[in-house]
């Protein structure tokens, strides 16, 4: 099938090449030229485990390509994926760059009868793809609504593990208006032996951000256990979880714990480019039809207030020295990704710096982009550092090397683990433990 992607984001440009690894003929479109000019040289423009295969693999069997997206490249598929950004702002999603995506459509469309089918794949509030998306084209061609199809197929991509969930999906949401629509989406992704969720657009619209909306919620609830668990004292959060998981209802047969379960692990709060987004513009969304959305707000409240929280709970009984030296191992919002959009690394560093500590960062891939937005005095260290120079350790993000490190390293140092990543048994008798719940 010929496929153009509009948006090489996260998104666009992992279902591009996955899509044309398994045999689609697929053209990834961005208004950025050098972006363009950086894949079309076989270098990937975003960090992603195993992109870089896939993408020399398709480049070199002729299944990729990338372009500036013109109506006329758009017109020579036969369905047009629309992947690009939607941001969250104040009153809502930004729809801009989804409108700019639809008038080219619309264009497209009117070209020739090739193109059959307009599919969103970016993140859009329930009735987005029916009612502003299909307006836009209409506005933009001369074709008849009943000439082609509209679809919306949202991803549950996780950044560090995208290619991987692409090629095994749990299911794929099929969200169609009409019958064109399901048939190309069928066919596109009649590869996969997934279920395939069959709806309408506002269904599948509704389904990501109610996907993303519990996941958020498990953490958030979570992490109100574990603050409760670490006021009253003398509770350890994470064995208090241990004792909700063993129920036979998270588990799969023969006690087998489904990744689920990994979200119901106190932290120091979710990050990202998809929860907080997600769930604002949900809570944005319901308010403006007249819901409360009490719990879409309580889930962001917690999550907000979580590095402060964490921070406080854990440094409230120590005495540490002005200026005293410490030492964030972590940037990114979570291992094995440069995406340091809202990670609480930002929120920690802020706490720490209140308690008047001299910081120095270090993360192995999100340290630029860190540095380039946070808002208070640190110091990068752009190399795997030497933990006895600092006095202070804080394992914010748990990349697995920073473990070995900590464990082969720390001898007196003050370590706060507020994922609770650690296994203390492994510490020096030296090192005094800081977790969520633990704090001698
Ligand atoms: C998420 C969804 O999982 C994916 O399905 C969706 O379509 C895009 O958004 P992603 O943001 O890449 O993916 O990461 P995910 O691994 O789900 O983590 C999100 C946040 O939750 C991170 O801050 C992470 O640190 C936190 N998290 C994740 C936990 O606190 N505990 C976990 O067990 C997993």
């Amino acid at each position: 099938m010929r496929i153009a992607v509009l948006g090489t984001g996260y998104v666009g440009l992992v279902s591009g090449v996955c899509l044309a690894e398994i045999g689609h003929n697929v053209t990834c479109l961005d208004i950025r030229p050098e972006i363009i000019s950086t894949l079309q040289s076989g270098t990937s423009s975003i960090y992603e485990p195993g992109m870089d295969e896939v993408l020399k693999t398709c480049l070199a069997n002729g299944n990729i390509r990338f372009s500036l997206p013109t109506p006329e490249v758009i017109s020579e598929h036969e369905l047009l994926l629309i992947a690009v950004g939607t941001p969250s702002t104040s009153e809502g999603i930004d729809l801009s760059q989804v409108e700019r995506a639809s008038v080219l459509a619309g264009k497209a469309l009117s070209l020739n009868a090739t193109l059959r089918t307009i599919v969103v794949k970016s993140t859009v509030v329930p009735g987005t793809t029916l009612d502003v998306v299909t307006r836009v084209i209409l506005e933009n061609t001369s074709r008849s609504r009943e000439s082609f199809g509209i679809g919306m197929n949202p991803e549950f991509l996780r950044e560090g593990c995208a290619i991987e969930d692409f090629n095994n999906p749990d299911r794929i949401v099929i969200g169609f208006e009409d019958e064109i629509a399901r048939t190309d989406l069928l066919e596109m992704y009649n590869y996969f032996d997934c279920e395939k969720i069959e709806v309408n657009t506002k269904t599948a619209e509704l389904i990501k951000y109610a996907n993303n909306y519990f996941l958020a919620l498990l953490i958030s609830a979570t992490n109100e256990i574990a603050n409760l668990s670490a006021v009253i004292g003398g509770i350890d959060p994470v064995a208090v979880m241990k004792g909700v998981v063993a129920d036979g209802r998270w588990r799969n047969k023969g006690g087998v714990s489904p990744g689920i379960v990994s979200y119901l692990l106190p932290g120091p709060g979710f990050g990202g480019s998809c929860f907080p987004k997600d769930v604002v513009a949900l809570k944005e969304f319901g308010l403006n039809l007249g819901l409360p959305m009490l719990i879409a707000s309580s889930i962001l409240t917690i999550n907000e207030a979580q590095p402060e929280v964490s921070v406080s709970h854990a440094f409230q009984h120590l005495d540490l020295k002005h200026h005293e030296k410490a030492l964030v191992l972590g940037l990114a919002f979570k291992p094995d990704t440069d995406d340091v959009r809202e990670s609480p690394a930002f929120g920690i560093t802020k706490e720490l710096k209140k308690l008047g500590l001299d910081i120095s960062v270090y993360d192995p891939l999100g340290l630029e982009n860190f540095m380039s937005e946070v808002e208070v005095e640190v110091t990068p260290i752009n190399h795997s550092p030497s933990i006895s120079d600092f006095r202070v350790i804080v394992l914010v993000t748990p990349w697995q090397e920073f473990s070995e490190m900590i464990y082969t390293q720390a001898t007196n140092q003050i370590i706060f683990d507020p994922r609770r990543a650690l296994d203390r048994l492994k510490l020096a008798d030296g090192v005094q433990y800081l977790g969520i719940g633990v704090t001698s």
